[in-house]
Parts: structure tokens; sequence; C-alpha cells
């Protein structure tokens, strides 16, 4: 599995020659400037939540690659009437996709899209595949409901915000790690706007000294399991 940072909290995933585009917020990305989304590849593109900052390019790539959006019930319906096919899911439901299989998990944080409409219930998902079983926590506060992924998976990698004030900080995600299981985790939601600056260096020297590496990709960066 590799895994390439796009950006905020934006990913390419590649398994099995098949692409996956997480939570596309490109285009309105200062610090992305350098990435051209005409050609990216999506065979699929999985939603978090409804935010801005997780689907302003949802639309564009999904019309030019035909990607089907998997996300949440309500989310799935607002780009059915785009005419975006979809697979919709809900909390605590897993479903066998060509990739692997993948959860819908819990998240605690909102989601409504720009315009209004309500997005449904915000959450994450964990997929398990071949190549490496992951967590995508999507943005949410540190919460219980995360030991309840370790009872069920193993994780490989656990993909955490990390920015805080919109989502957990650092101290958070380390506990947040504690909580899953795994040692290996790859930040994102930070520094794209003022409120989630952070310092690189101190975060990765707090991670190691609790006994977990934290990854931090240059944008179009890639990591593989
Ligand atoms: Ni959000
Ligand atoms: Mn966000």
């Amino acid at each position: 599995m590799k895994i390439t940072y796009l950006g905020h909290s934006s990913l390419s995933i590649q398994l099995k020659n098949i692409n996956i585009i997480v939570d596309p917020f490109i285009s309105g990305n200062e610090l992305a400037e350098h990435i051209d989304i005409s050609v990216l590849q999506a065979d699929f593109i999985l939603i978090t939540h409804a935010h801005e900052d997780h689907i302003l390019d949802v639309e564009t790539i999904a019309k030019r690659t035909g990607a089907k959006v998997i996300s949440n019930f309500e989310i799935v319906n607002y780009y059915g009437k785009l005419g975006i096919t979809g697979h919709p899911m809900n909390h605590g439901g897993s479903w066998e996709f060509s990739f692997g299989k993948l959860t819908y998990t819990n998240a605690v944080h909102s989601s409504s899209f720009p315009d209004g409409t309500y997005g449904g219930q915000p959450g994450g998902f964990v997929l398990e595949s071949d190549e490496g079983n992951i967590y995508i926590a999507g943005d949410t506060a540190l919460t219980m409901d995360m030991k309840l992924i370790a009872l069920q998976t193993k994780l490989d990698l656990a993909i955490l915000p990390i920015g805080d004030n919109f989502t957990m900080g650092i101290e958070s995600a380390i506990i947040a790690s504690d909580f899953i299981q795994c040692n290996y985790i790859l930040g994102v939601h930070y520094d794209t706007f003022g409120y989630i600056k952070i310092d690189h260096l101190k975060a990765k020297e707090l991670f190691s000294k609790s006994g977990k590496k934290l990854a931090l990709l240059e944008i179009g960066n890639s990591l593989t399991l």
C-alpha cells in the first residue's frame, strides 16, 4: 500500500492497482499549489465528513474519473443528486470492497456542507487489506470509542489529525495512538491555516518520547506499508 500526502487531510492511496482518494481539499490549499488535480487517478473517493476542507475537490475529481464516493448516507445522497455514484455506509458498518474491507468509524466533530446541507454525523474509516490495515480518523476529538478499534483490528498505521483547535492536538493524538494500539502515526490536518500551525520537531519529539513514530510528509511525498 502506497499512501501519498496531498496536503491538509487529503491522501491518495494505491493498493492492488486501485486508486483511492481521501478527503480531497487541494485546489483551495495554498500549500498544495504544486499538486495537479487534473492528473490524479481515482477509482474511489472516501469522505470522512462534509466540511469544505474535506470535500472541495470531490465533484471535480469524481466527474472526471467516474470514481465512486464512499461515505455516510447523507453525503452519498448529496453527491447522488449531482449525478455522482456512491456507496452509502453508517457508523459501525463494514463492507468488502475490491480493495479491502472498510468500516465507517465514530468521530466526535460536526459535519455540514458549505451550503448548509446536513452532512450526517462525521466519521472515519478503518481499512483492512492484504497490504496492511490503516485507520483514517477524520476530524475528531480524542474519544474512548477509539479503544474499540484495537479490539477488532491490528493496525499498521493510523492517520490522525494533530493540528489542535478543530481536532485533537498532539498530546491527545499520542493518547489516541495508545487507545488504538498503533505506534506508527501519519499526522494530518495541520499547518493549512493559522489556527492549526504546529511545531514539527516538537511534535515528532513528543511522539518518540512515548515510543511512537510520527511521520509528517512533505505534500506530494509518499510512504509505503
Ligand atoms: Ni471538519
Ligand atoms: Mn477539517
